[in-house]
């Protein structure tokens, strides 16, 4: 059994210790905006926050995540100006990418409130999006700056 701390809510759950996080989001918590793409670590749309750090859930197995605090994209709010920014530029496509995109954006500013256009691009190129939003994810996180007041 393990404990889960996911968006300030506990839940306990019954898996393998090796079943991917990924899953345990999705099927048993049934929190669905986490999405599995490539299931190997590679693409990022299945990120979540472990401990404020961005994670590739498909490949962390739940036992790492026992009596530790999780963030889902449920768990930013949309009054948040990330999600603001993202609403207002129309960021999205297709979407499926978004949720890991969003919640790696979040920790990014979380972490470094000034983060340079730089520094945007060489985290946010960690995310793989066939729809190429990727200017827009730019501009969004940029916007998002804004909205904090910490840019102009
Ligand atoms: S689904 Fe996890 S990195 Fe692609
Ligand atoms: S918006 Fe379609 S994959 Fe990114």
């Amino acid at each position: 059994m393990f404990e889960l701390y996911v968006n300030g809510k506990q839940y306990k759950v019954d898996a393998d210790e090796k079943t991917p996080l990924l899953w345990v989001i999705r099927e048993h918590i049934g929190l669905t905006g986490t999405k599995f793409g490539c299931g190997k670590g590679i693409c990022g749309t299945c990120s979540v926050l472990l401990e404020g750090n961005p994670i590739r859930s498909c490949i962390t197995p739940v036992s790492s995540a026992h009596k530790k605090r999780i963030t889902t994209i449920e768990g930013i709010p949309s009054s948040h100006p990330i999600k603001r920014a993202w609403i207002e530029l129309e960021v999205p496509q297709c979407g499926y990418c978004q949720p890991g995109q969003i919640v790696e954006a979040y920790a990014l500013l979380k972490r470094n409130p000034r983060a340079s256009t730089e520094e945007i691009v060489s985290v946010m190129s960690s995310h793989l999006c066939r729809c190429g939003t990727y200017g827009r994810i730019l501009k969004a996180v940029q916007r998002a700056q804004k909205l904090m007041g910490v840019k102009s």
